[in-house]
């Protein structure tokens, strides 16, 4: 049985006041039957893991550059993420690849980078509603996830993020029955590289869940957790997500 995970994606969103959402998250959750995760931008990372400390959740980065340090002004790494009390990092989102022109090569780079510090990497990937519609969402996926994975990790410290690039911050989701393909598929592509080892591997899904559908999506099979981007800011609708796993 895979443990699930339920991380938050704040996005570039967050001020020191809305540090107060993380203290109402921490009384509202008790003891949580999956590992909870806030990704919240750096600027609020190390005052979050102290809210964090003794709680039932996890801090995380968003991106992270793939040197350990040196000339990359603007860049924070995955050494400093972990420095700061983060142990984990989202890497590859398609925000960060249309915002960034971010490849699966350079993913590929941050990922390793993010295992040399010990962060737990979280690999997205997600088809456009263009690809979706070309019936092209397994192969986009599975090379995308081929792609983003640097030779020789270890797969214990790592999970995928399955995001429909549509499905984010639309309110609209694929099917069930969709989403469950896509998983099944992306699990054979992590079969194909990591074997036996494939099967412990979280494989989360995002875009637009909410509280009102996170029940379902969270209980198809191979579905091992959610990634949660706007429903995660406020602490009740992440709370409820939290409950529904
Ligand atoms: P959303 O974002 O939940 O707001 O759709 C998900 C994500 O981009 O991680």
């Amino acid at each position: 049985m895979r443990r699930k995970l339920i991380a938050g994606n704040w996005k570039m969103n967050g001020l020191s006041r809305d540090l107060v959402e993380v203290e109402r998250l921490r009384g509202a959750i008790g003891q949580p039957e999956a590992d909870i995760l806030i990704c919240p931008p750096a600027t609020l990372i190390a005052r979050m893991v102290r809210i964090a400390e003794g709680a039932p959740f996890a801090i995380g980065g968003q991106d992270c550059h793939w040197a350990p340090a040196g000339a990359h002004t603007g860049d924070i790494s995955a050494r400093m993420l972990a420095d700061a009390g983060a142990t984990a990092v989202i890497l590859g989102h398609s925000e960060r690849r249309a915002d960034h022109g971010e490849t699966s090569e350079l993913v590929a780079r941050k990922v390793a980078a993010a295992r040399q510090a010990g962060l737990l990497a979280i690999v997205c990937v997600g088809e456009t509603e263009a690809e979706r519609d070309a019936g092209r969402t397994l192969e986009v996926v599975g090379a995308q996830l081929r792609a983003s994975l640097p030779p020789g990790v270890d797969p214990r410290g790592l999970a995928v993020a399955y995001e429909p690039v549509w499905a984010i911050g639309s309110g609209r989701t694929p099917t069930r029955a969709e989403i469950a393909a896509v998983h099944e598929g992306l699990r054979a592509t992590l079969a194909a590289s990591f074997g036996p080892a494939a099967e412990g591997m979280r494989i989360l899904y995002g875009g637009s869940v909410k509280p009102g559908n996170a029940a379902e999506i969270l209980a198809l099979p191979g579905v091992d957790g959610a990634l949660v981007g706007g429903a995660s800011l406020r602490a009740e609708d992440f709370a409820a997500i939290i409950a529904a796993a």
